[in-house]
């Protein structure tokens, strides 16, 4: 068979390694498998670096050994008790959805007759329900994870295939993965098939990689890349078995066998690990769908009611709330202004937004009725984490919404709600922001629900809409050529304005914040509505702004943007507007006019910021600067 190659920017490659979060490798051949696997490893380290884990199938059966915090944890352990040797083995190193990442909860999990071992990438939406069914069987389970009960059914199901021996691994994993709802990539060994690993795929990425008489599995490329670049590329609901004697056997969760798609990877090690991309951020850009569907997946019932379970606040205390604080800083600040909207149109609270660095200082008036939500992608920013630090001596309650499981922030708080963006490379925060926006939106409906300011109905209308946010994020990701031809026009601008109204405004900031932390080019955000109070000034001759134009119908402000970009216009300046599908109105008054999906007023930043994140991205690559790093910049800030 001919194996098609793909270079570093094939998008159906991209698409089935686009990372989300936790690195997974699974080996099986003639080399140390500890060594392949600890390797591959190292190499996806940046997916995930909470914990890690090894197991290896020895002669005498099943070895692991699993850590808490970075990858050089278990090296060590490993160092100082070494494992057998083995030929098969799997390894992961974890960025933690469940569970807070301490050694108990760190993959790979093994089954109770230390037979099976399984890591995993994604959510299992059920697990609770089939945790309840093992616990009722009498299984103790030690750890936190939703990944443990997968163990435990495949070595249930294991033990009660009667089939072929070299198929009962796959058909084990078939009749587990026919009971798993969520988002899954599973790979498993077991003590009774020292030359097999099974993997098994839904919505999340796995890869194959085939060598000499050798057989890999990795999250992405990166895994194997420096062993062999002919590749396998498996779809969704399919199980896979590599297997020394047999090769490679691909059937969908029913058993039918599939032909698989063969792959030859052109990317480098260093490409392989950004996914073919250029920068992470691109990669993170891309991302951004995945981010909010597993923000809000499994936080929506099925009758649109919202159930933020990890949000350890009863109904109760959030109907003594009289009052919010929203804390945090850059672009985690840009989410708060957005909230701001969402909480007091839903909840009808009086709500205010304050930077982090700042909260403190004014002595704010807070008592035990005020919720102070702290709002951080790292969970370690030492501003937002002093923030909620008085807030909490001035007895308020404090609600977290951070995307790194057990960081500082999220363990001060009263109460959490993560992102599930997974992993952020790039110092300049995009995935997690579009995610930060989808949880904030759940708070606030959250709030209404438990206040009674929203009926069961209207909360189900808005759960539909947000339920929408991942395919207009991705039509949205499908229209970036336009601004990245925008970007090429613009790069050598020593200025640009960024100009929004109502939930506008915030993405101005951030527009204006991302051109100058990835650009170094001076840009200011501001309302549209102080254009005439004093940044007309700022406005001559082919300046170029680029303003935000909320959708037409009720409660916009649809008209008086129009009038503040004629206004600019007329003093010479390039406008770049972002409008709604269909917008033909502002049309005669937009040098380039870039269109997104149509959306609520309020959910419409989830979608405007992607223009924003791609022009500044594609500016900064055109000056030739370090996108993911930028200068003096950290990605995460954790002193004051
Ligand atoms: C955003 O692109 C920046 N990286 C920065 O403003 C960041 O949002 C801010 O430092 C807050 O970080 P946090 O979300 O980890 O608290």
């Amino acid at each position: 068979m001919s194996v098609p190659r793909h270079g570093a920017q094939s998008c159906d490659v991209l698409m089935t390694t686009l990372s989300r979060m936790c690195g997974i490798i699974g080996y099986v051949g003639t080399k140390s498998a500890e060594d392949i696997v600890l390797e591959g490893l190292r190499r996806m380290e940046y997916r995930g670096y909470d914990s890690a884990g090894i197991a290896l199938v020895a002669v005498d059966g099943l070895v692991t050994a699993k850590k808490a915090g970075k990858l050089a944890n278990l090296e060590k352990a490993l160092a100082d008790q070494p494992l057998p040797p083995a030929t098969t083995g799997l390894g992961h190193t974890r960025w933690a959805t469940h569970g807070p990442p301490v050694d108990r909860n760190a993959h790979p999990h093994v089954s109770a007759d230390r037979k099976a071992a399984v890591v995993h990438n994604g959510i299992i939406e059920n697990f609770g329900a089939l945790r309840s069914e093992l616990e009722r069987a009498g299984l103790e389970l030690s750890s936190d994870t939703d990944t443990e009960v997968v163990a435990h059914l495949l070595a249930a199901a294991h033990a009660a295939q009667t089939g072929p021996d070299a198929g009962r691994l796959a058909a084990a994993m078939r009749a587990v993965c026919l009971r798993l709802e969520g988002s899954f990539s599973l790979v498993t060994v077991h003590a009774d098939h020292p030359g097999q690993v099974v993997g098994a795929r839904r919505n999340q990425p796995l890869v194959g990689g085939i060598g000499d008489g050798e057989y890999f599995l990795g999250s992405d490329v990166s895994a194997f890349i420096a062993h062999t670049r002919d590749a396998l590329e498996l779809g969704q609901d399919q199980v896979v078995t590599l297997d020394v004697e047999h090769g490679v056997t691909v059937t969908d969760f029913a058993g039918t066998p599939v032909q698989p798609k063969r792959f030859y990877v052109d990317w480098d090690a260093a490409a392989a690990e950004k996914g073919g991309y250029a920068w992470f951020m691109l990669k993170e850009i891309d991302e951004q769908p995945a981010a909010i569907a597993d923000t809000l997946r499994g936080r929506l019932s099925e009758t649109g009611q919202i159930v933020l379970d990890e949000v350890r606040l009863s109904d109760e205390d959030l109907r003594d709330i009289d009052k919010v604080f929203i804390v945090a800083c850059g672009t985690a600040n840009h989410a708060a202004m957005v909230a701001k909207y969402a909480i007091e149109h839903w909840t009808r609270l009086p709500c205010e937004v304050e930077l982090a660095s700042e909260f403190r200082y004014r002595d704010p008036v807070l008592d035990r009725s005020t919720l102070v939500i702290a709002i951080s992608q790292s969970g370690e920013t030492m501003d937002t984490l002093m923030a909620l630090r008085h807030a909490k001596d001035q007895r308020a309650r404090v609600l977290a919404i951070c995307n790194t499981n057990g960081s500082t922030i999220p363990r001060e708080s009263d109460a959490v709600l993560y992102t599930r963006a997974g992993p952020e490379v790039a110092v300049a925060s995009t995935k997690a922001f579009l995610a930060q926006l989808a949880a904030c939106y759940l708070v606030a409906l959250y709030l209404a629900q438990a206040r009674g300011t929203k009926y069961a109905d209207e909360i189900a209308a808005i759960v539909a809409q947000l339920n929408m946010l991942p395919d207009a994020v991705a039509d949205t990701l499908g229209r970036m050529d336009q601004v990245r031809a925008i970007g090429r026009e613009l790069a050598k601008e020593p200025t640009i304005l960024f100009v929004g109204r109502h939930v506008g405004y915030p993405i101005a900031l951030e527009g204006a914040l991302k051109l100058k932390e990835l650009a170094y080019i001076h840009a200011e955000g501001f309302a549209a509505g102080e254009l005439k109070h004093g940044y007309i000034s700022l406005i001559e001759e082919g300046t170029p702004v680029v303003t935000v134009i909320p959708a037409r119908g009720r409660n916009s402000v649809h008209s008086k943007v129009i009038s503040n970009i004629q206004e600019m216009r007329a003093r010479g300046a390039k406008t770049i507007v972002i409008a709604a599908d269909g917008d033909d109105e502002v049309a005669p008054y937009a040098d380039h006019l870039i269109y997104v999906p149509t959306t609520p007023t309020l959910l419409a930043p989830v979608l405007t910021a992607i223009p924003m994140q791609v022009l500044a991205c594609e500016i900064a690559d055109i000056r030739g600067l370090d996108v993911d790093q930028p200068r003096n910049l950290a990605k995460s800030v954790t002193v004051e």
